[in-house]
């Protein structure tokens, strides 16, 4: 059931996670539009929406006819004047306060003053970004989670100036997107990341100290303790350079030594050693269905 008041989306960014954003907005019946830098970039969002609905069919979580209407509900461009009148705007682009600064006040006087504006920053402080735009009430975090068709959780973080009113509607427009929304406030990292960004860390730590290998250290925590994927697997899923990116934001912010990035993680990030997405991290991805560890 989609919320009444939110008519239309749209979302900055077609990457990874725009793409999942757009796609599950156009799945809950939302007509969606998801802008992008370049054509280029659009196709390649596009075909990984179409992948991911094709899977879903084949499953038989979504017939033939709903990926046909999601789809159509679904409109790519590279325009912001494109996003005029819709009633949320979810910003999805690169992790760059500037750059998302310069994006939000690009937008602000394009984009109707009634609309609501979100990030969906892992760890950037959303406050610091809406200061950009007149909006101030009508701001807030909306943090998702890789790979968004399937996780079923959304943040939802709400700021000092954000109203009450913003609060609820997100959250139920969170829900009407099939996920189970969590209220948060404005401090880096939110819930999630506070405790999985240190755990993540740690599990590199327990590397370096010789307390077991990566392959161990996985099958301990997905055996041990039902984890979906091990540590290792999932920092080569996030990304190691995403990873490292949001330990520094979060080390500035708490300046606490578990938030600070552990050597191995930089000297891979510096090697360009980033994980799935460029073949190697903790494994070697060659063989994307059998990754061999390499530590
Ligand atoms: N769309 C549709 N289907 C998809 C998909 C997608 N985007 N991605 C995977 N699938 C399908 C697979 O094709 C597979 O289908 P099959 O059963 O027909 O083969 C099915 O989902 C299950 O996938 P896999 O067999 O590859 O593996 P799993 O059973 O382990 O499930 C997973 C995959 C759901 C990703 C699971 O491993 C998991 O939950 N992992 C943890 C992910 C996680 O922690 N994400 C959060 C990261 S942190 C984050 O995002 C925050 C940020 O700020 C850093």
């Amino acid at each position: 059931m989609t919320v009444e008041a939110i008519r239309k989306v749209g979302v900055l960014g077609c990457g990874l996670m725009g793409a999942g954003i757009a796609q599950v907005a156009a799945t809950a019946g939302y007509p969606t539009v998801v802008k992008e830098v370049g054509e280029e970039f659009l196709k390649k969002g596009m075909a990984g929406i179409e992948k991911s609905l094709a899977k879903f069919v084949e499953k038989g979580t979504l017939t033939i006819e709903q990926r046909s209407e999601t789809l159509a509900r679904l409109k790519g461009t590279t325009k912001f004047e494109d996003l005029a009148d819709c009633d949320i705007v979810i910003e999805a682009i690169t992790e760059n306060l500037q750059t998302k600064r310069e994006t939000f006040a690009a937008i602000d006087g394009i984009v109707k003053p009634t609309s609501i504006f979100a990030s969906n920053t892992s760890s950037l402080v959303i406050t610091e970004m809406m200061t950009a735009t007149k909006r101030v009430d009508r701001f807030i975090g909306m943090h998702f989670f890789n790979p968004v068709p399937l996780m079923k959780l959304v943040e939802i973080v709400g700021t000092i100036t954000t109203s009450s009113d913003v609060l609820d509607l997100t959250m139920k427009f969170g829900a009407s997107l099939g996920k189970v929304p969590i209220r948060t406030s404005d401090r880096s990292g939110f819930i999630v990341n506070r405790l999985l960004v240190p755990y993540l860390l740690d599990a590199i730590r327990a590397l370096e100290e010789g307390v077991g290998s990566v392959e161990d250290i996985d099958k301990g925590m997905k055996l041990g303790c039902g984890y979906p994927m091990g540590p290792f697997t999932l920092l080569d899923f996030v990304g190691l350079e995403t990873t490292y990116y949001i330990a520094n934001i979060m080390y500035e912010e708490f300046r606490e030594k578990r938030f600070a990035p552990p050597p191995l993680l930089k000297r891979l990030v510096l090697a360009g050693h980033h994980g799935r997405k460029t073949g190697r991290g903790f494994y070697d991805h060659q063989d994307p269905a059998n990754p061999k560890p390499l530590f």
